[in-house]
């Protein structure tokens, strides 16, 4: 493990965070929908815009192959992140969604066909359903679904048997759920998948920027991440791609860029992972997430992970001290966010509150419609923690919570 880090001293590179919300300090708890930024990604943004802004892989002046030559270390980089065996496994995609959407529209048609199945949990984001439902409609194949326990939000592995069956073409699942804080066995269901022959696809949303993650111990073909959600820029993420199965896919957009030569009729396209870059990309983004991505690793994920579990922990307890009060996610092992609901008082409510407060968390279902419809709720409040956080944030979370549950009796 690496040397403790001065939290204090790193939260003080945020300048967002110091700042007050209706006359209070902000507590910033909305972490699993986006990070907040530090100095140096956002230095980072305007030193490219100011110094060497220009289209990659297109010229050869000076601007260009600047701006070139920085974007393809990040993507070395992302890499190296993953511990993926080099660039050629990284597309740059606007973020998770555009990940998975990738993979559905491109393996998808290539590989799927009537009577296939695509199986999924019952825990996934609407990212990692919706794209497989649009490319099952197309080519006739199936969706099946590993169960979730209950309110634990856990993975019910007893049925995983019976349900890889030989129709099975792919497993996707997410690692770290963004609406239960469960971490999944992801290393475990892959070996089981690949063993079978089964393509895997895990969506590191939540994961990537808050635990170590290496795709190759994690034995997977896909890897999807954002880079927001980890203290770069918005509008960039990345797909990791097993370099043998991206080689069977064909593109994703056509454009400039992806391709060796274009005929009137006729199309020759580039390797992975150009094949599927289509047009200018975002440019600052990688550039922006390279230094995102050096700040966090200077800090060492297992560092982070450790921080993020204590808080999520720490304000777990506290939240079960009180009364009237559902609490959603594993009791173990639970990643750094809180989702729950107090009695008779709608999530929004929570949220509207805890805003006049200074306090930021999110409400709603959280992009797991089905989910919630299985445990007979329409939306949870969540707290979710990031290495930026502290206990005496927690605290005045708690005592916001119990002024509203006090508010509303
Ligand atoms: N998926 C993001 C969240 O959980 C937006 O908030």
């Amino acid at each position: 493990m690496s040397l403790t880090p001065d939290w204090a001293k790193l939260r003080a590179d945020f300048p967002i965070l110091n700042q007050q919300v209706h006359g209070k300090s902000l507590v910033y708890f909305d972490n699993a929908a986006t990070s907040q930024k530090p100095r140096s990604v956002i230095d980072a943004l305007v030193h490219y815009y100011e110094h060497d802004n220009a289209n990659v892989h297109r010229g050869i002046h000076e601007l260009s192959n600047r701006a070139t030559n920085a974007f393809e270390a990040a993507r070395t980089r992302t890499a190296k992140f993953l511990n993926a065996r080099s660039g050629d496994e990284i597309i740059w995609t606007r973020g998770t969604t555009e990940a998975i959407n990738l993979v559905a529209a491109t393996w998808g048609s290539k590989h799927l066909k009537a009577g296939d199945v695509i199986l999924l949990t019952e825990v996934e984001h609407h990212s990692n359903l919706v794209p497989w439902q649009l490319i099952a409609q197309k080519t006739g194949a199936k969706i099946a679904y590993i169960p979730v326990t209950g309110d634990e939000g856990t993975l019910d592995l007893s049925k995983l048997d019976s349900l890889l069956t030989s129709q099975v073409k792919l497993l996707s699942l997410v690692h770290i759920s963004n609406s239960m804080g469960t971490v999944n066995p992801v290393a475990e269901l892959c070996a089981k998948a690949r063993k079978l022959g089964i393509v895997t696809l895990v969506d590191g949303a939540q994961s990537a920027g808050h635990l170590p993650v290496d795709v190759q111990a994690i034995g997977c073909d896909f890897f999807a991440f954002s880079g927001h959600k980890i203290c770069g820029p918005t509008g960039v993420g990345a797909l990791y791609g097993r370099y043998e199965v991206l080689e069977t896919m064909p593109p994703y957009q056509g454009g400039g860029e992806m391709i060796l030569s274009v005929g009137y009729q006729k199309t020759e396209f580039k390797h992975a992972p150009h094949r599927f870059e289509a047009g200018t990309p975002d440019i600052s983004g990688p550039i922006g997430l390279h230094v995102a991505m050096d700040y966090l690793d200077a800090i060492g994920r297992d560092n982070i992970w450790k921080h993020d579990q204590e808080l999520a922990n720490y304000a777990y307890e506290k939240l079960s001290a009180l009364k009237n009060i559902r609490l959603f996610g594993p009791k173990q092992n639970r990643a750094g966010l809180v989702s729950f609901l107090l009695k008779d008082v709608h999530a929004h409510d929570v949220v509207e509150f805890a805003n006049t407060a200074g306090v930021a968390l999110r409400g709603g279902h959280h992009c797991t419609q089905p989910l919630m419809h299985k445990l007979g709720v329409e939306s949870t409040a969540r707290a979710s923690f990031y290495f930026y956080n502290t206990k005496a944030e927690v605290d005045v979370f708690v005592e916001v919570i119990k002024g509203i549950q006090k508010f509303f009796t």
